[in-house]
């Protein structure tokens, strides 16, 4: 195999990762996934990017409890600080969150094994670069054997001072990605549907 074919290959297969075995992940792979991060593209290569690794479970767990309580507040008010959906008012995504804030598993990390927040500072074009910090850590991890999955939700932790502090996230930072790793339960993953290049694309040549 070539190595662009390689590189493609992992892009394609990489897959959101929602079942995890009770396995533990090496230090030397998580440190292994972070290098890739580093080496993302970032605005000014001000590399805006820093990290909290979580592997305790109690911690998770804790997270886990604190987000659902902060989903339910928010759809008992439809609004929390600085954080609003306006697909609140339709009622499947109403539905939707009323199943993850209630449901007993943990819905939100997926019993995975490590939690890894990327945490910057308010700046133009931070946000953009830690996302492609995360991508590569999620492809990385892929051609290392794990799987991933980016948590949407756990941003809302970062609207907490009490939580962010737990957590230790720096005066002025917030979280702009949190990502969780482990090994996938179930080696194939059914490919989520990809929109067809018809709507998406237009050429200008
Ligand atoms: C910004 C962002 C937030 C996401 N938040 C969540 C989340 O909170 N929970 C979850 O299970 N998946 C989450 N995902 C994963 C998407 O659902 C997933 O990437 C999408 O369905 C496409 O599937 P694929 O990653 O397997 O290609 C998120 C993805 C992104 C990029």
């Amino acid at each position: 195999m070539k190595q662009s074919e390689i590189v493609i290959d992992a892009i394609k297969g990489r897959r959101s990762v929602r079942s995890f075995e009770e396995k533990r992940v090496d230090r030397e792979i998580i440190e292994e996934i972070l290098q890739a991060g580093r080496y993302a593209p970032s605005a000014e290569n001000r590399q805006p990017w820093r990290f909290i690794v979580i592997t305790n479970k109690e911690m998770m767990d804790d997270l886990s409890r604190l987000i659902k309580n902060e989903i339910k507040k928010l759809i008992k008010h439809r609004f929390i600080k600085g954080f609003s959906i306006k697909e609140l008012k339709e009622e499947d995504t109403l539905k939707f969150l009323y199943a993850v804030a209630y449901s007993e598993k943990d819905v939100i990390f997926y019993n995975a094994p490590v939690l890894i927040f990327i945490v910057t500072e308010n700046r133009l074009f931070n946000d953009e670069s830690c996302a492609c910090c995360a991508e590569n850590m999620m492809i990385a991890a892929h051609a290392l054997g794990l799987g991933s999955c980016w948590i949407g939700f756990a941003s809302i932790l970062g609207l907490n001072k009490e939580i962010k502090k737990k957590v230790g996230i720096p005066e002025g930072h917030h979280i702009s990605a949190a990502l969780v790793f482990g090994y996938p339960k179930t080696k194939k993953q059914r490919i989520a549907p990809r929109k067809s290049g018809l709507d998406i694309l237009k050429w200008i040549d």
